[in-house]
């Protein structure tokens, strides 16, 4: 395991030249970002190795200068995938650490690494170099569970259920069309990681600390090094923005806003009130006193976890949102909401899936409740309209005809022919369906319920799913091809 320690190594920093007292203990653990930017330790290594190589090109340090530290810096990598790898609070952060430690391994040759550099672009991209990895397995683990939903939702097309407004049985619907709209959420949250990624995808090495360098950096060479596709394009922009990771804040919360809706929907489903849905044994807990009770903890985990999301998000924006160009301390504090937002949501999406395709559906209950508190009763007015009764005389002719069969404790199923025609002498001749699955049929629109229509949009669903995993496939391969060191590809 790599690991933190504590103890203050003091004086221990290549650059505290300027200041004569080593650093307060206290002010060196207020400081210190390692315990949570060792995440960023592989990346930070990449990146250096990018920026010698660059360094070696140019002519800026000698060719052989620049090959002893990137051999060095591979050989900090392995260490860190050995587990061998250990920052101190006396490090500060995981740049200052990864020097250090290269220090120890290839000597002073190691302080010609950081010409024409600053932690300031430094640690930016890093963190965009990391975030875009975090894309990729957003957008994997999304396709993951839009991929679940529409297993489920395609071994359930004869299924109906009641659809809801104002939680009011309004009309049935499939289940596998309220699944789909789930489906369709997911394909939009990945769209935008995508789009967070688009601006993310920008190398900031060569802003300097604020005001670029006076060396002549091979800025576009780096990036491509290191699969950016681009640099940013202002300096002091470069080391103060932030965007990138407030948007794949945003769409973290807005990914884990459409799995609490979800959420709600299987607490409430599989409450005895609805019994809709019995979660399988492995996906749910039980009670320490009540011997009878099985929990939903997962959803109701997942919906609670999502208000802890939106903090991150409206945490780092409170940070941004006095601060000056360029470069301030306060910005590193963008790191551990992003990382546990997408700790979370990763997390999220590799539970869901096992638990919705372990389900099973009460088709009884569902088709029951379908059918109940007159669901069909647009249907009886759209009958009346299709034979020419103006649509609003037609709502007001059923809801005459619901009221009296409420009064009476009928359903539309009990009433007689005589009734029928009572009501309005269209029915005489022409009647509603009092079979669900036809009203469900019937409303045959683009989007709509149904059955045809709903396979056609799971099947382009299934299009865009597989569209997503290519596109998460592909940038995770160029990304690991990125880590290995030169000898091993060369091997292979
Ligand atoms: N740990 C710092 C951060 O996360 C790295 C950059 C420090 N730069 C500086 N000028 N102190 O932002």
């Amino acid at each position: 395991m790599n690991s933190i320690s504590s103890p203050s190594a003091a004086g221990a920093k290549a650059w505290s030249g300027r200041f004569a007292e080593s650093p307060d203990a206290r002010l060196e653990r207020f400081n210190a970002s390692v315990e949570f930017d060792i995440r960023l330790v592989r990346e930070d290594i990449r990146a250096s190795i990018a920026h010698v190589r660059g360094l070696g090109r140019q002519g800026i340090i000698p060719p052989e200068d620049a090959r002893a530290i990137e051999d060095g810096l591979w050989r900090v990598l392995a260490e860190v995938d050995a587990g061998e790898f250990a920052l101190t609070v006396a490090d500060e952060d995981v740049h200052t650490g990864v020097e250090r430690r290269l220090r120890e391994l290839i000597g002073p040759v190691t302080g010609k690494l950081h010409t024409g550099r600053s932690r300031n672009d430094q640690v930016v991209n890093d963190f965009r170099f990391w975030t875009k990895r975090a894309q990729i397995e957003l957008v994997a683990g999304l396709a993951k569970l839009a991929a679940a939903l529409r297993e489920v939702a395609t071994a359930n097309l004869d299924v109906v259920m009641p659809g809801y407004t104002h939680m009011q049985r309004a009309q049935p619907v499939l289940l596998a069309h309220h699944l789909h709209a789930y489906i369709e959420m997911l394909l939009r949250d990945i769209d935008r990681v995508r789009d967070a990624w688009r601006r993310t995808d920008r190398s900031a090495l060569g802003a300097g600390a604020l005001a670029g360098t006076t060396y002549p950096l091979d800025r576009e060479g780096v990036a491509a090094d290191l699969g950016f596709a681009g640099v940013t394009a202002n300096s002091l922009d470069a080391v103060s923005d932030r965007d990138f990771a407030l948007d794949t804040l945003y769409a973290c919360a807005m990914i884990l806003m459409h799995i609490s809706r979800l959420s709600e929907e299987l607490v409430l489903w599989s409450s005895g009130e609805f019994r809709f849905i019995e979660l399988s044994d492995a996906f749910s807990t039980g009670s320490s006193i009540m011997p009878q009770k099985k929990n939903p903890d997962v959803a109701e985990l997942g919906r609670g976890k999502t208000g802890r999301i939106y903090g991150d998000l409206v945490g780092l924006l409170a940070v941004m949102k006095g601060l000056p160009l360029a470069y301030n301390k306060d910005t590193q504090e963008d790191k551990e909401g992003l990382f546990d937002a997408v700790d979370t949501v990763l997390t999220m999406l590799d539970i869901y899936p096992p638990m919705l395709k372990t389900a099973r559906f009460n088709e009884q209950r569902l088709a029951d409740a379908a059918v109940a508190d007159f669901t069909l009763a647009t249907d009886a007015a759209d009958v009346l309209a299709n034979q020419g009764v103006p649509f609003r005389e037609a709502h007001a002719v059923v809801g005459r005809l619901v009221g009296q069969c409420i009064a009476e404790g009928k359903t539309f199923a009990d009433l007689t022919d005589a009734e029928w025609e009572a009501i309005h002498p269209v029915f005489a001749t022409h009647r509603p369906p009092l079979d669900v699955l036809a009203s469900v049929n019937a409303r045959d629109v683009i989007g709509g319920p149904a059955r045809r229509r709903v396979e056609a949009a799971l099947a382009a669903a299934g299009e865009q799913i597989a569209e997503a995993r290519v596109w998460s496939d592909e940038r995770r391969a160029a990304m690991d091809a990125l880590f290995m060191p030169p000898a091993q590809s060369q091997h292979e």
